[in-house]
């Protein structure tokens, strides 16, 4: 029953669990990344107008849809619209359990550069041997065992529930993790190499623009706000009737940008900062936080021995909160299709994308076969594939759903009573007319664009 639905205990515990969600490897790893090799200013422009025209109306439309439902996607579009919208629900649970098989490997490997840098804080640093990392990714027993140990984590919390576990775990661990990054943020800006970073982030430079860098800035805001398959819908039917849904939306947008942005500010002054390294890191990828990082805060900055061990706890808790909501899309989705128990649905959902995670963790030089095959031009291997799947293909097209749905489907006076509004403002027609004209146009054109053969993940 719709009535009997838990909620947050308070705004700030939606705020929190949802800015845990936003906050992962998508700000701390992904974001640098794409940034740096699409050239820093530009781009970042480019992406902070994408959080606030596409980023901030959609955040909003999805909790809209699930504080009016009082339920998880798929129950929630065919409540509010009818069967045939329940697609747009479906589509987010195949998305929430493919991104859920492949990030739970990668949030595995936080937990290794942890009990590295654990280990050189203990006993001193030395330099690993040249492809220990590639080693390490090849290595089938080690890549399943952190990835049970996350996927372990990851349930627990989901199986703890709504306020037990999500907004417990989340109001815990989201201030120390934005603790943390306030002090790697005015640690970096000590360093030599932080005008050279700042500058490389913030001024904009005509000439590296290329339409290429708004596709890539569209979906990186998408991934990185956890938009486009029900995350925000599941958490906003946890949401009560008097929280602002502009507010709540913006401070979470807000949050998930400034640590996003620290995170690359942190990573670019270091680079910056050491000779050689700007060289060494042009051309790699998940090696800016994985390889290249950990031994820079051991041979280059002062406090290294503490910030490193710290910053890896952090990377691993920014994932754990992002994956406790996909999780939550696929438990909270069972619980209310099946009428399973949360054990039951918990148990289910992580058996399953368990096995699918088996296959993304041995695809990284574990088994050739499933590293090597391609289906999509240059992405190789089950992770790389599925990766490609979720983030150029299901994201968008569930975004673009949700924004017709909410734009061109749901009443205005709908619409309108969820926000609060006795009379609509500009602002609300502002809203509702990006949801119904530019965000589509915008969501659409990337489509197109992936079709004919532009990979933007
Ligand atoms: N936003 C997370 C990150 O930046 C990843 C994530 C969690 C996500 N939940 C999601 C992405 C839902 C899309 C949809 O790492």
């Amino acid at each position: 029953m719709a009535s009997e639905r838990v909620h947050w205990g308070s705004r700030l515990g939606f705020i929190m669990a949802a800015a845990g969600s936003a906050v992962g490897l998508g700000n701390l790893w992904k974001f640098p990344y794409v940034t740096w090799s699409n050239g820093g200013g530009t781009f970042v422009l480019v992406y902070l107008v994408a959080v606030l025209l596409l980023g901030i109306p959609i955040m909003m439309a999805e909790i809209l849809v699930g504080r009016r439902a009082q339920r998880s996607p798929v129950p929630a579009f065919d409540s509010l619209g009818g069967k045939n919208w329940t697609a747009v629900g479906w589509l987010g649970v195949l998305a929430a359990g493919v991104i859920l098989s492949y990030y739970s490997v990668i949030a595995g490997w936080s937990l290794r550069s942890f009990v590295q840098c654990m280990g050189w804080s203990i006993h001193g640093y030395h330099a690993p041997s040249a492809g220990s990392f590639t080693a390490f990714l090849a290595d089938v027993p080690t890549q399943l065992g952190l990835t049970v140990m996350f996927s372990l984590a990851t349930a627990f919390v989901v199986y703890r529930g709504v306020s037990g576990g999500i907004e417990r775990t989340t109001q815990i661990l989201m201030p120390i993790l934005f603790l943390i990054m306030i002090y790697l943020g005015i640690t970096a800006a000590t360093m030599k190499g932080s005008g050279h970073a700042a500058r490389m982030i913030f001024t904009p430079h005509l000439s590296t623009f290329h339409p290429r860098i708004i596709l890539e800035a569209v979906g990186q805001s998408f991934f990185t706000l956890s938009l486009g398959l029900g995350a925000m819908i599941t958490y906003g039917s946890y949401l009560d009737k008097n929280s602002s849904v502009l507010k709540s939306a913006a401070s979470v947008v807000v949050l998930d940008t400034l640590v996003a942005l620290v995170a690359c500010f942190s990573m670019f002054s270091i680079i910056f900062s050491v000779p050689g390294m700007q060289d060494k890191v042009q051309g790699s990828t998940v090696g800016m936080l994985f390889v290249t990082l950990p031994g820079i805060f051991y041979t280059e900055m002062h406090g290294g021995v503490i910030l490193a061990p710290l910053f890896y706890v952090l990377v691993a808790f920014a994932a754990l909160t992002s994956t406790i909501s996909l999780g939550e899309v696929l438990v909270s989705s069972f619980i209310d299709a099946k009428k399973w128990s949360r054990r039951r649905a918990t148990a289910v959902a992580t058996g399953m994308v368990f096995t699918a995670s088996i296959l993304a963790a041995v695809s990284n030089g574990g088994i050739e076969a499933l590293s090597t095959f391609s289906v999509f031009h240059d992405k190789q291997g089950v992770m790389a594939t599925l990766d490609y799947l979720a983030a150029n293909w299901m994201l968008p097209l569930g975004g673009l759903g949700t924004t017709l749905f909410v734009g061109w489907k749901l009443k205005p006076e709908i619409l309108q009573e969820e926000l609060g509004l006795k009379r609509p403002t500009w602002l609300f027609h502002a809203w509702v007319w990006v949801l119904r004209v530019v965000a589509p146009a915008a969501i659409a054109a990337i489509l197109v664009a992936v079709a004919l053969g532009k990979d933007f993940s």
